[in-house]
């Protein structure tokens, strides 16, 4: 076989896709019918972006049912939208959706990498994704998995986030090739699939992948040691306290965070702000929904990284007959638990044994 380096577009997209026609993964957005729905391609796009492939399936189809196209998405209040997103974390990419469902239904679908952008909360990944997929446009959308493929067909040892540049460059090089041009959206997709079966992380199957002849890195013996990623900083930490009131009938206060910033719009715990600074109980209590309560303290400790920094949570528990305050609401704690985002529910582990009925 011929080396990629004297390949005009680099590794040869007919095996590519010949690998593709016998293995590709069988998932719920993957269109049978020839004429892919912008809508969905788009929904599944976003979903996937750092959310794995086994928890997007069954969400997908849930969001689908109650969103079906680009109108019900785009008429739907925020809440429901907020709900609907709970548990699948990065909100705003929940609320770029939303956003970006109203300009889309204004002025329909874009068909081209440049209009797509134009959306708002459309970023490069999912313009290039959504063309190449939904519209057939020859273009390659570099996640990370084609940032990995793409660094160890042409041996790129600088490191990650710096290369990502070069090596979408490269990537979308191996478009220019005939056979890529003529069917864009599964070349995108086979390359997310070898990624994800055969040039994976750690352990790749470099035996099976029909790109071996053609890598760089599978010949120097370095594949596995590829993407290199540059040293991250340590995320900063810190701390909220929280209250878990449940009222006679077992049921839990909770509040709705403000509609903007993070997990806007998400329901929640009521709490203290999160800062770097541990709390001594006597600050925390100031923040309290409910003044003068008898709180104790639950065992235990609730963790969750965001972005940005870790977060470590600890939890007071009291009872309280009387209505909810003024910007609260009691919810029976499953359905509370439902609507609420991931980091809500691990909080909540920890008074597992606090809401049975008084
Ligand atoms: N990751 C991102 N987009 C994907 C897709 N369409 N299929 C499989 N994995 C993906």
């Amino acid at each position: 076989m011929t080396p990629s380096s004297s390949l005009p577009g680099g590794p040869p997209a007919p095996d590519l896709l010949a690998w593709y026609d016998r293995h590709r993964r069988d998932l719920p957005w993957r269109d049978v019918s020839g004429k892919p729905d912008p809508y969905r391609v788009w929904l599944s796009e976003v979903m996937l972006q750092q959310t794995t492939v086994a928890a997007v399936g069954p969400r997908y189809a849930r969001f689908l049912a109650r969103f079906p196209d680009v109108a019900a998405l785009a008429a739907a209040p925020w809440a429901a939208v907020a709900e609907e997103w709970a548990g699948l974390g990065y909100y705003a990419r929940a609320r770029n959706l939303h956003a970006g469902a109203k300009a889309l239904a204004e002025q329909g679908f874009p068909r081209d990498v440049t209009g797509l952008r134009g959306i708002p909360g459309i970023g490069a990944y999912t313009a290039a994704a959504v063309a190449a997929i939904a519209f057939g446009v020859p273009v390659v959308p570099t996640d990370g998995n084609v940032e990995r493929v793409a660094a160890r067909i042409h041996a790129v040892e600088a490191p990650l986030p710096g290369a990502k540049k070069a090596l979408d460059a490269l990537a979308n090089r191996w478009m220019e090739q005939p056979a890529a041009r003529a069917r864009p959206g599964d070349f995108a997709q086979a390359l997310f699939d070898l990624g994800a079966t055969i040039c994976t992380p750690r352990r790749p199957a470099c035996a099976l992948c029909p790109w071996r002849e053609a890598c760089a890195a599978q010949r120097a013996g370095i594949a596995e040691t590829l993407p290199r990623k540059a040293e991250k900083k340590a995320r900063p930490l810190r701390f909220g306290v929280h209250f878990a009131m449940a009222d006679a009938d077992g049921r839990l206060l909770v509040r709705r965070r403000p509609a903007t910033g993070l997990l806007g719009g998400m329901l929640e715990v009521p709490g203290t702000p999160w800062r770097e600074a541990a709390w001594a109980a006597a600050e925390a209590l100031a923040h309290a929904p409910v003044p003068g309560l008898r709180w104790t303290a639950l065992p235990g400790e609730a963790r969750h990284g965001f972005t940005h920094f870790e977060l470590r949570m600890t939890l007071l528990a009291a009872r309280h007959a009387g209505g909810a305050p003024e910007g609260f609401a009691w919810l029976p704690p499953a359905e509370a638990k439902a609507a609420m985002p991931t980091v809500m529910r691990k909080l909540l582990v920890l008074a597992e044994d606090a809401f049975s009925p008084a």
